[in-house]
């Protein structure tokens, strides 16, 4: 989701606050938070994280912070083949992870979409928003907190797979490396290298690895580590990402041992065409995955790479983007076609997911490197397995779109000056934070259309 480009910092010129009560949707605490504390009537400020409280619609008690635990599932893959038995050592399918099981859906994002759809007045609007909810994305475990929803998720989808007698797939993102995000500011995490940051880390894994050897009929799916490696093929002149080389490596060792012994199905970020697709980046790239998948013991577990994850580009662009020039990789199949032949010589037979949930418009950057929040972008293609490429897994929504990628506050710690840039949607909330006129967009620009 990142790049490799840096910016100069811009100042962000935000409105100064004016006293009151905050609006629906509007900041209303959080560390270093100078505004407004109370919402105006018809919302609740709900703590979503330390950093940002958010004035969500509602009363008291309707916050979504305890999503309902089941919902309807659709699947928007084919099922084609039996699910093998669990057994107490799991064995890969030689299949297509997502063969054979429908994907189950996230209450907390459903619950979201649901909330955003309410608010909306324009009555057509409302009803392809209110779709989104059946769109299946990715459960981000972007703190420890998140660990008990993915207990209740998989209990859920559990149950509903023996009472529907249709296996259940749960889509996982592992987020909480220590010093996460070493090259950018906007989702720093909960994790400090300097303050026991590994062992954190291990016991956050320890703690998924535990709920999901649970519930053997529900075959998890993840992606590892958005933006970690990909900071350390070409951000290592960047204090904080040199520092935290070993310790990134130790960490997604031990994930991905961790998670291939209980059967889960990892894809390791990749970053994008616009990142590591440049013909430069691509030999170190595929030498480093191929590193970690061999130091991780090669399991058939470790699927491969997961490309475009919160990122804005096409699979297949109908023309290149014109801030892509130089570029022969300009969109995530090129890229994926280049990276592939590197790996299986490196040793590593990979496989493909790719993002495609902001995709739907193209030509909107000024700079390839620009990752946040861009405006006009609109929900893409739908996830599927009919990818049109034997390397590619599944397309896949793993950014929950709606969720923000950053604040545009310059005065939050973990304000980013991308964040601020002119194609940039402004004013945004706290990273992974909803931000409701963005989801308006998504929904109005989608392509396809909802
Ligand atoms: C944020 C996470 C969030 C994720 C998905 C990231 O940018 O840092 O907190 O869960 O996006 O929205």
């Amino acid at each position: 989701m990142r790049s490799s480009v840096f910016l100069a910092a811009l100042s962000a010129l935000l409105p100064a606050y004016v006293a009151g009560q905050a609006q629906q949707w509007g900041q209303c605490g959080g560390i270093g938070w100078t505004g407004a504390t109370t919402c105006v009537s018809g919302s609740v400020c709900t703590k979503q994280n330390d950093y940002y409280s958010q004035c969500l619609p509602g009363t008291a008690t309707s916050a979504p912070s305890n999503p309902p635990t089941s919902l309807p599932s659709s699947s928007p893959t084919s099922p084609t083949s039996a699910p093998s038995s669990p057994s107490s050592t799991p064995t890969p399918s030689a299949n297509n992870p997502w063969t054979g099981y429908q994907i189950y859906l996230s209450p907390y994002y459903a619950n979201e979409v649901a909330a955003a759809a309410k608010a909306i007045s324009d009555s057509t609007l409302a009803a392809k928003a209110a779709s989104v909810a059946q769109i299946p994305t990715f459960t981000w475990l972007d703190s420890v907190s998140k660990i008990p929803d993915l207990q209740q998720y998989l209990s859920d989808a559990s149950a509903l797979g023996k009472s529907s007698g249709q296996k259940q797939l749960l889509q996982i993102v592992v987020y909480d490396l220590p010093d996460r995000d070493c090259a950018a500011k906007a989702s720093n995490g909960e994790f400090s290298i300097a303050n026991n940051g590994q062992a954190n880390y291990e016991n956050y894994i320890d703690q998924i690895v535990a709920a999901i050897k649970q519930f053997p009929d529900v075959r998890v799916v993840a992606v590892i580590e958005p933006d970690s490696l990909a900071n350390l093929v070409t951000n290592l002149s960047v204090q904080k990402c040199a520092n935290a080389q070993t310790t990134y490596l130790a960490c997604v060792n031990y994930a991905l041992k961790q998670l291939s012994a209980v059967g889960v199905y990892s894809y390791m970020d990749a970053g994008h065409a616009g990142w590591l697709g440049w013909p430069a980046n691509l030999t170190p790239a595929a030498q480093l995955f191929a590193k970690v998948y061999s130091d991780a013991g090669k399991s058939p577990f470790i699927k491969g790479l997961a490309t475009n994850v919160a990122n804005y580009n096409a699979l297949s662009a109908a023309t290149p983007d014109p801030i892509t020039q130089g570029d022969p990789n300009y969109d995530e199949i090129h890229y994926i076609n280049s990276l592939s032949p590197a790996l299986t010589s490196a040793g590593f037979p990979a496989t493909f997911i790719v993002d495609q949930g902001r995709s739907g418009q193209q030509n909107l950057r000024q700079q390839w490197g620009d990752w946040c929040n861009i405006k006009g972008a609109g929900f893409g293609t739908r996830p599927t397995t009919n990818t049109g490429s034997s390397l590619i897994d599944s397309i896949v929504w793993v950014k929950p779109g709606g969720e923000c990628d950053g604040t545009s506050n310059s005065s939050s710690p973990r304000f980013d000056s991308t964040c601020a840039l002119s194609d940039a949607a402004q004013p945004a909330p706290e990273a992974g934070t909803w931000f409701q006129s963005y989801f308006e967009t998504l929904v109005s620009k989608a392509n396809p259309p909802l």
